[in-house]
């Protein structure tokens, strides 16, 4: 263990990490960090044998279902959690249409699940989150770096990154920050790619800065940063390779 990864396992040692979305990819990375580090861990997602796998894979954690398009249960959710010192959102699904393509139920699903869904969890985390903690959301390259049929995901996660600096004035001493994940390689990409998914990605390695796309601890890391970084607060912290370079 290097001296960052021992300053963050002493500031994790002992909290409580809540991670909505910590079945998978980057949120299992995630939970697998923090674990590591010594906190206490409550999972997230949508599917109880998903949730049972990713605790028994990290070694244990506190199993909660819950659904971003559920906000009516938020309350019961987040009541029968014990105090929390941070908040990862990290879960999401991704589909690409053109406006043309898309329906009004389209629409209605990103604003629910990169909007309506993250800040009703918010909102309902509100009363358990300890002053001292923070809250991490997630963004992605996409609003900044536009591509054919992303209009609809990249203002869902653009407007992310305009709620952050807003909740963390608002929210404060509570600390807010999103990370801005570029390509990485997770379950996510496969619905994405399909059969492609290993040509994609390596054509798409070659062009960035790094030569290599992103993996889930790639960005774990960056959010056990923003978790640990006590004067961090209201940042987008992109962590995409350079993809927004090029
Ligand atoms: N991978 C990339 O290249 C990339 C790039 C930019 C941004 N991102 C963003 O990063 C986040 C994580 O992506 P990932 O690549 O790690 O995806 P992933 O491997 O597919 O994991 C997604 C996670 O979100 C959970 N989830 C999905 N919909 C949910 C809902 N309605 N309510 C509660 N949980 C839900 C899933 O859990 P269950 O299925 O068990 O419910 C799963 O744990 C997403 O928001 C994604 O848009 C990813």
């Amino acid at each position: 263990m290097n001296d960052e990864m021992i300053g963050m396992s002493s500031a994790l040692e002992g909290r409580h990490v809540t991670v909505v979305g910590g079945t998978s990819g980057i949120g299992l990375a995630v939970a697998r960090l923090v674990a590591r580090a010594g906190a206490e861990v409550t999972l997230i997602g949508r599917d109880a044998e998903r949730l049972r796998r990713a605790a028994d894979e990290i070694g244990g954690a506190r199993q909660c279902v819950g659904d971003l398009h559920q906000s009516a249960t938020f309350g019961a959710l987040f009541g029968s959690l014990p105090e929390i010192d941070h908040l990862v959102i990290t879960a999401g699904t991704a589909s690409l249409k053109t406006l043309r393509e898309s329906t009004a139920e389209d629409l209605r699903w990103a604003a629910e699940e990169r909007l309506v869904g993250p800040l009703a969890m918010v909102r309902a985390a509100l009363d358990r989150l300890r002053p001292t903690g923070s809250i991490v959301l997630t963004s992605g390259l996409l609003a900044e770096r536009p591509t054919y049929r992303g209009a609809i995901l990249a203002g869902a996660v653009a407007a992310v990154e305009a709620i952050v600096r807003s909740l963390a004035l608002e929210l404060a001493p509570i600390r807010v920050n999103a990370v801005s994940p570029g390509l990485v390689d997770t379950p996510l990409l496969d619905s994405f790619f399909g059969e492609a998914k290993q040509e994609a990605l390596a054509t798409a390695a070659a062009s960035l800065p790094t030569r290599r796309i992103g993996c889930p601890d790639d960005i774990a890391q960056a959010v056990g940063l923003l978790l640990t970084g006590g004067f961090i607060t209201g940042e987008v912290l992109h962590v995409d390779g350079g993809g927004r370079l090029i």
